[in-house]
């Protein structure tokens, strides 16, 4: 019996200890939850998650003010992690705000770069000098040349004129020789405006003429054929030390083509380019201009060639694309905005932008080959004229 006794008293103590343990976990737990508020804690945990992701995708494509969450979302980590149940809250309620501010940073950013480029996109209150309104009004022509030159390079365009920009070098087909400057000084302009009434193949506008206007030149032409020659086939804006093969142009690369009012535009293509960031070359690009790290693909502007399709769609999104004073990145931004692409010269050695040597042959089968003075335009156009009957095709 002793025996029995004792064998149920321990277990019966122990029952009895078992209970009172179980009791105080309870209340414990219960405590826990009523003073710490923890149940509270635990349910919001997947809610506050929830708006955390969010409020990051809110934040996406704003770099910087992400960031900055970041590392502020890094302090309050640490104190979420010692469980301050204030400092939690304080957290949620300033995720809130946050992302209310979040919200407000997205706008003030939306006006800035609105206001930004609304003062550095293209500015063309320019008024034209010299106009060759009738141009076109006559003959709509296949072909339209712009050729950037200074006023003092009355050389290149007498060399010109009398070689690859003749406009009657393929009979049968109408070529518009256009020569476009800006202003630079009076003297000089009285000689101009004389040349023109010589030529009538001059367009000027009254912007300073510099090498840093280049834009505002190419874009004074490119809406000149908008505004007053709308039929034309083709365009091309090619530089004055550029020998342009304006014959195999016509007759290799733009007859085949069957319509000039679907979107081409071809030339020297370069791709994958980096913006150069010396200031003491030629093609300086200022990074507050062009923050990029690439161009997009473009054409040399030693010479391109597009389509009448192509005219309209440059000229709407010039006034919305950020001017930059590179002409040829300008007009590919241009053509970027629009979705059009750049169709690559059906051979390599069409557009050259070096100095190709002299050849007859060679120069038979190119179309531009670039660093050529007045002389060599007349010698290499004579020779070509006079010997490529000698050459295979
Ligand atoms: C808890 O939060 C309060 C109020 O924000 C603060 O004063 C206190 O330092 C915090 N304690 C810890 C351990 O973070
Ligand atoms: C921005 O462009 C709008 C028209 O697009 C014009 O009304 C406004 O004056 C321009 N603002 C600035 C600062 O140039
Ligand atoms: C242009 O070419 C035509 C035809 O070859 C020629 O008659 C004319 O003299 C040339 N014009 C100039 C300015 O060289
Ligand atoms: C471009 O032309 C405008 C208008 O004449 C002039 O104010 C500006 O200084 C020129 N810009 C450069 C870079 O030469
Ligand atoms: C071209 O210009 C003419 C008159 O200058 C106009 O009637 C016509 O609608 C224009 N065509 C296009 C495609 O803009």
């Amino acid at each position: 019996m002793t025996h029995h006794r004792k064998y149920f008293h321990i277990p019966w103590q122990f029952a009895k200890l078992s209970v009172f343990l179980y009791a105080s976990i309870f209340f414990l737990v219960i405590c826990l939850c009523l003073i710490a508020n923890t149940c509270n804690f635990l349910a919001i945990l997947p809610k506050i998650k929830n708006q955390e992701n969010t409020g990051l995708n809110l934040m996406e494509g704003f770099a910087v003010t992400a960031k900055q969450f970041h590392k502020s979302d890094k302090a309050n980590e640490i104190i979420f992690q010692k469980s301050n149940i204030s400092s939690f809250q304080k957290f949620i309620r300033n995720r809130k705000e946050k992302k209310q501010s979040g919200t407000v940073t997205q706008f003030a950013n939306e006006e800035t770069t609105e206001s930004a480029s609304n003062s550095s996109i293209y500015p063309h209150p320019f008024q034209f000098l010299i106009n060759e309104k009738d141009k076109c009004k006559q003959k709509t022509p296949f072909l339209v040349l712009l050729i950037p030159t200074r006023a003092d390079e009355k050389k290149h365009r007498e060399a010109i004129r009398k070689t690859w920009g003749n406009e009657s070098v393929v009979p049968g087909i109408k070529i518009v020789r256009l020569f476009m400057l800006g202003f630079s000084d009076k003297d000089q302009n009285e000689n101009i405006l004389q040349e023109s009434r010589q030529y009538h193949d001059i367009i000027q506008q009254d912007f300073l003429d510099t090498y840093n206007n280049l834009t505002l030149k190419t874009m004074m032409g490119i809406k000149w054929i908008a505004t007053y020659c709308n039929g034309t086939s083709f365009i091309m804006k090619t530089d004055s030390d550029v020998f342009v093969n304006t014959i195999y142009l016509i007759q290799e690369l733009l007859r085949p083509i069957i319509s000039p009012s679907q979107y081409f535009f071809t030339g020297c293509l370069m791709k994958n380019h980096e913006p150069i960031r010396n200031p003491d070359s030629k093609w300086y690009m200022p990074k507050e201009l062009y923050p990029g790290d690439r161009y997009p693909d473009f054409c040399s502007g030693t010479g391109y060639v597009f389509s009448r399709a192509v005219v309209p769609k440059i000229v709407s999104a010039s006034l919305k694309v950020k001017y930059v004073h590179l002409e040829d990145i300008f007009v590919a931004l241009c053509l970027e905005r629009q979705g059009i692409t750049i169709s690559p010269p059906l051979r390599n050695s069409f557009f050259n932008i070096y100095k190709v040597p002299f050849s007859t042959c060679v120069y038979n089968n190119i179309i531009t080959s670039h660093g050529i003075n007045p002389t060599e335009q007349i010698i290499f156009w004579e020779t070509l004229q006079k010997e490529k009957h000698m050459c295979h095709k």
